[in-house]
This record gives structure tokens, sequence and C-alpha cells, in this order.
């Protein structure tokens, strides 16, 4: 059969694996594709290393619209990244009838919608499974492996810098800045780690899964983010001493009420499986309603491990690729038809337990207020700890877990709390899943 002729965009981490792995499993990829895939054009700034990678059997530029341009090319792989330049030639490549296969989490995630629009007008497929958890396959399961089931809920560590951090933090004891150093030391955080600590990137990630689990357009705008960079090692020791762990969890929930999108640091039993997923591992937990809780466990980044999610996005192209349109698989699991603009649920009215620490004095009737408060604003406590005084101190650490609650309530209660005048700092607040 006739190959198919991909044209790579950028040759950094990915595109290099990309290169490694198509030619090492050439033979085992042609017999599942029923076609040979083929590299036939590179555009790289770096276009010594391009032609090297490519050893003479692909056209190499800087320029990249060359490649989305060029009439051999069937495929772009976009491997650039961000939603600049790269997002004009996604839209170019679909104009000029192309398939594209990315692994842009922040291009879909922003621009998915009028990507996906564009690209059902041309009848072209948008492959994305390396944008979400790098070698696990969970595009794939989520759109294809679970569509018999009602999505209840899905919750991932789908950012493997932030989960070696709270690993770190957790086995040493280290404050967040001295592991986040040694973090970028071994390479595992860039020089510029915003998007990885501050929870955009996972937001970026659970906002393509919430499309595919509930078949709506991607709302990222309506994502609530919070990152790691304020959590301290007390409240990782704190939560160990309860019996949960603490980690950056993309969870998207189907509700009555709405959808709900978040990323938090957020407590988990330390019994489940994925609360033991360690250092820069992803996991992603699946709830549906037929099945029940699936894992999908794996390499969230890397060379290799992200090429495997590009490539077998390529095997599906050249599976489709004399399809009609309609019979493919649609881009967010449900018909482009079927998509319906359900709302995001605004945090406030998120349902959720909660960890709650606060310093106060140590004296009589301090505890009786707090839990007054947390009475009057209908909030039940679940379990409640108070760490021992040191010698001579006379301020301690009261620690509670509430039962399920609606955040505007907490924060209600906490403003409360806060005013006491026996109350010596902001109150901790964190939230907690049983992912039961
Ligand atoms: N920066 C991401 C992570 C990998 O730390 O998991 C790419 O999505």
């Amino acid at each position: 059969m006739k190959p198919i002729n991909v044209g790579l965009l950028g040759i950094g981490t990915v595109g290099g694996g990309t290169f490694t792995v198509l030619s090492r499993n050439e033979a085992e990829i042609t017999r599942r594709a029923g076609r040979p895939i083929r590299i036939v054009a590179v555009a790289d700034k770096n276009t010594e290393l391009a032609n090297r990678l490519a050893g003479g059997k692909a056209r190499i530029t800087d320029d990249a619209f060359a490649v989305v341009n060029d009439p051999e090319v069937d495929v772009v792989v976009e491997l650039i990244g961000g939603y600049g330049v790269a997002k004009e030639l996604v839209l170019k490549a679909v104009e000029n009838g192309k398939h594209v296969v990315t692994a842009n989490k922040a291009l879909l995630a922003t621009h998915g919608n009028e990507i996906f629009a564009a690209a059902q007008k041309k009848g072209v497929v948008v492959a994305f499974e390396a944008a979400v958890a790098g070698g696990i396959p969970i595009i794939k399961a989520v759109r294809e492996g679970l569509s018999a089931n009602r999505i209840q809920w899905i919750a991932g560590i789908i950012n493997g810098t932030t989960n070696f951090i709270l690993s770190e933090m957790r086995d040493k004891g280290l404050p967040f800045a001295d592991v986040l150093k040694e973090a970028q030391r071994l390479g595992y955080a860039e020089a510029d780690p915003t998007f990885d600590i501050e929870g955009v990137d996972a937001a970026h990630k659970i906002t393509i899964l919430s499309a595919l689990a509930f078949g709506i357009p991607m709302q990222f705008e309506s994502a609530h983010i919070e990152g790691i960079s304020k959590l301290e090692a007390d409240d990782i020791k704190y939560a160990e001493q309860l019996g949960y762990r603490i980690k950056l969890l993309g969870i998207t929930k189907w509700t009555p009420a709405g959808v709900e999108l978040r990323v938090h640091p957020t407590l988990i039993p330390a019994r489940r499986l994925i609360a033991n997923v360690e250092g820069a591992m992803n996991a992603v937990l699946v709830q549906g309603d037929a099945v029940g809780a699936t894992l999908h466990y794996g390499k969230g980044a890397g060379a290799e491990p992200t090429a495997s999610a590009v490539i077998a996005d390529l095997v599906d192209v050249a599976r489709v690729f004399d399809a009609d349109h309609e019979h493919r698989v649609p881009y967010l699991a449900f018909q482009p038809d079927a998509v319906v603009n359900t709302p995001i649920l605004p945090i406030g009215e998120v349902e959720t337990s909660y960890y709650l620490r606060l310093r106060v004095e140590d004296k009589p009737g301090v505890l009786a207020d707090i839990t007054r408060i947390l009475a009057d604003n209908g909030i039940s406590i679940d379990a409640m700890v108070q760490r021992e005084p040191g010698e001579g101190e006379e301020q301690t650490d009261i620690i509670i877990l509430t039962h399920l609650v609606r955040e505007k309530g907490v924060d209600a209660a906490i403003a409360k709390i806060e005013a006491l005048p026996v109350v010596k700092r902001k109150v901790i607040r964190l939230r907690l899943e049983n992912l039961g």
C-alpha cells in the first residue's frame, strides 16, 4: 500500500524519540498500520541536527510553513508547542487538507474548539494522544475503550514535575523551594517552571480529558487552578500522620449542577494505588458507571514514551486514511453535533472534604470557639488532631478534616475563624478526595 508521508515540525526531545522508535520498530509498525509510515520532511531551526536524525531520508528546512504546504506530506506532526505559531501551522495544515498529530495540550485546551471545527469541515483527523500523560494511552482509553460508560469522574496525576517535587518533599521533609532547585538541577523541572508548578500544565490536560469524558467543549478558561508552590512540608507531614498523601490532582467530575474542572493539591487516602505513584510518573483514575474504577499508569514525559503516543496516532491515521470522514472516531469521543455546552461549576459551588490547619493560642475555650463556627456553617468534622506544644510554647496547630461541604461554606467559616484573636495566622485549607 502507498506509504503515509509525514512532515515533522520540531525535533526536540519528542521529535528525536519519534525518529528513533519509528526506525527501530519499522517492521512491527508497518504490520500494524498496513502501510509504511515515513518521515519525508522536517522543519526545525537546528537544520544540522535535523539532517543528522533524518540521515538523508527527509527534506530538511527551517521553514515550518514549507512543510505544512508541501504537497507530498499527508500528515503534519506538530511538536513545536505553545499556542503562537503552532496554532497558525495546525490551522494551515488543516486548510491544506492534511491530517494533524499533535502533542500540544496548551494549544488544544485553549483553541481546540476552533481547530476541531476547522478539521471537521475539511474532513481531516486531529489526533492528540501525546498531549495528555505522555506514553499512557489515556485518550484512547477514555475516547474508545470506555465508550459504553457514563463517565462519572476522572482524577489524575498528570504532571510529573510536581509529582517528583511532592515525593521528594515527603521523603526528605524538605521545603518546596529546596526541592524545586534540586528538580531543576536534575533536569526534571524547566528553568522557568511556572506552568508545571502552578498547575497550568495539569489544567490543560484535565481540560482535554473533561471534554472527552463528558462530550463538552474545551473550557480551560473556566478551570480552577492552584499549584504546589505554597504547599508547606508540615502539611505533607500532618496529612501522612492522618493516613493521607498530598498529590497535585487534575479532577473533572460530572454533577447534576454542572461539570467540575479543577487542579489543586489534594489529600488522598494513602491506601489508594494512585496515592503511591511516586517521582515523575503519571497515573489517571477513571470512574465509569459500568466498569467501575480503572487506573492507567506510566511515564508522562520523555522522548520514547511520548513518541510511543505520537506514533500510535500515526498508525491510527494510516488505518483510516482512505475512510470516509464520518466513519472515523470523533475528535472528542462524542459526535461533533452531539457535543453539549455544559457549563463548568464555579469553585464556590464544588462540594468536597477539607483539611484545615489552624495556628492557635494553646488555652481553654479555643477549640470550642472554632467548632462552634464550623457547626454554625453546617460543617461536620470527620477527624481532628492537635499537635503537642513544645516546652514553653504558647501556640499550637490544630488539624481538622471535614465531611463533604460546599466550598463557599468553608470560605465563610474560615473568614470567621481567622477573625478570632486566638488564631495566629491564615488558615491553611486543602481539599481532600476519597476517590472511593
Ligand atoms: N512538563 C510535563 C510534566 C511533561 O512535568 O509532566 C509534559 O507534558
